[in-house]
């Protein structure tokens, strides 16, 4: 038996989903525990790529069980549409996928108001993903979320529907200079959505603890990444959930003795989509030629990434926070044809080094970088599958990363396809 957590361990983007779908195989159980739609989870497989924003990658072995956990804020028309098109695609998810009661519902007036604010705050926006997830978490936190158990009760769900939205209304209009959401209209797509997903909904907290107890081999899927964190990461530019490996936990409702590993996914470099510090973030010039070899645009929202070098103060930060066993390092390929990489191993602030992060995103925004420069290899590894044939310079550049990350690394991606990842 195994209970493993993959977790994002930059800004996102670190190429989990394809971590996940390798180990996978090996998986009864994959569970999403946190986030929403803002993610975008690639997987491609014989060339086929899918892209999931809350299904967990999973579900593209026939046999495994995909849950979504009550850290989950859950937009029901994203769902569907998922759902959809996984079955025009051939793989149903009917029978194997569950949601927890407990998950909170994105309303069509959370969508609106997360781009509503996002454009009012102007130059001082987040850069969200537009999709809701910060307002969906504040009315949880402030207890008017409106949760999969609520659909079960009506008329209870109704009146707590049409006061949100008639509260929501007031903010849209009058604030934001927005139409108003028709009441009618949005409580009779949330009850048809309420009659689709009947037979996904079950108690999961419960489902996986007892795989807990029968021996199972149980897989979370983290989104997001440690540095989008709402408590540890770049405050206030990050998610509005808790990214790291604890939220597993928090997430579904199974307790922190039950994980056996923490797997952290880190890109051969950073990158980030959205607004705030970035301390290893390349110049123009750079960047469009690494954005350019990595497909470095967002799955979610197609915006083009900001790249950097690889940040070692950020990578063992990760790895204390998430209690990271091991590391997976992705997109090693992308930096195939540099003649000179370099790695970011500490900061320097008003004359003062440092090697631990900065908890205040100012003096993140004015660290100056402290580098060491590594020869590039210059050959291709796309076609590698044994650590051992990766070339001296990529080897010693990944032992470089493991050594400042103070984590062991298991595995190594070079490229996007499933089979192109070294089990080391
Ligand atoms: P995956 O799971 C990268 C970023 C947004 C923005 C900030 C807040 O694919 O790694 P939000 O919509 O969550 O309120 O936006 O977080 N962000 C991501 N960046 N990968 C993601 O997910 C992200 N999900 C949100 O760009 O800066
Ligand atoms: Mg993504």
């Amino acid at each position: 038996m195994s209970v493993k957590v993959v977790v994002g361990s930059q800004w996102g983007d670190e190429a989990k989903a394809k971590i996940v779908d390798y180990l996978a195989v090996d998986a009864d159980y994959v569970v999403r525990f946190q986030g929403g739609a803002n993610a975008g989870h690639t997987v491609i497989v014989n060339g086929n790529e899918f892209i999931f924003h809350l299904i967990p990658a999973g579900i593209m072995y026939p046999n495994k069980i995909c849950i979504i956990g009550n850290g989950v804020v859950l937009d029901p028309s994203a769902l569907l549409n998922e759902i959809e098109e996984l079955k025009n695609r051939g793989i149903d998810v009917d029978g194997r996928l569950f949601i927890s009661q407990k998950t909170h519902l994105v309303m069509p007036y959370h969508k609106l108001l997360d781009q509503a604010g996002e454009k009012h705050k102007g130059k001082n926006s987040i850069g969200t993903t537009g999709r809701g997830i910060g307002p969906a978490y504040r009315d949880k936190a402030a207890r008017v979320g409106i949760r999969i158990v609520d659909l079960l009760n009506r008329d209870v769900f109704v009146s707590k529907l049409e006061q949100n939205i008639l509260e929501s209304n007031e903010i849209l209009t009058k604030i934001y200079g927005y139409e108003p959401l028709e009441v009618n209209k949005v409580v009779d797509a949330y009850l048809e959505f309420d009659r689709k997903i009947d037979p996904y909904v079950k108690d999961i907290s419960i489902m996986l603890n007892d795989a807990v107890r029968e021996g199972k081999n149980i897989l979370f899927e983290g989104a997001q990444g440690a540095l989008l964190d709402i408590d540890h990461g770049t405050y206030p530019f990050v998610t509005s959930s808790n990214t790291i490996a604890g939220a597993a936990c928090i997430g579904t409702g199974i307790g922190p003795t039950h994980i056996d590993e923490v797997i952290g996914v880190m890109k051969a470099y950073t990158t980030r989509v959205g607004n705030g510090p970035f301390p290893t973030e390349f110049d123009d010039e750079m960047a469009k030629i690494i954005r350019d070899m990595g497909g470095e645009y967002g799955a979610t929202t197609g915006r083009p990434r900001r790249c950097g070098w690889f940040d070692g103060v950020i990578g063992n930060y990760s790895a204390l926070i998430n209690g990271l066993s091991s590391l997976a390092i992705t997109k090693l390929d992308v930096l195939d044809t540099l003649p000179e990489i370099k790695l970011c191993t500490g900061y320097r602030y008003k004359n003062k080094v440092l090697h631990t992060f900065p908890v205040d995103s100012e003096v993140l925004e004015n660290v100056e970088t402290i580098y060491e420069s590594h020869p590039g290899w210059q050959e291709k590894t796309t076609h590698i599958r044994k650590y051992k044939d990766l070339p001296v310079n990529a080897r010693s550049y990944l032992e470089r990363i493991s050594e400042l990350v103070k984590t062991p690394m298991k595995y190594v991606s070079v490229g996007s396809d499933r089979e192109q990842t070294i089990s080391v």
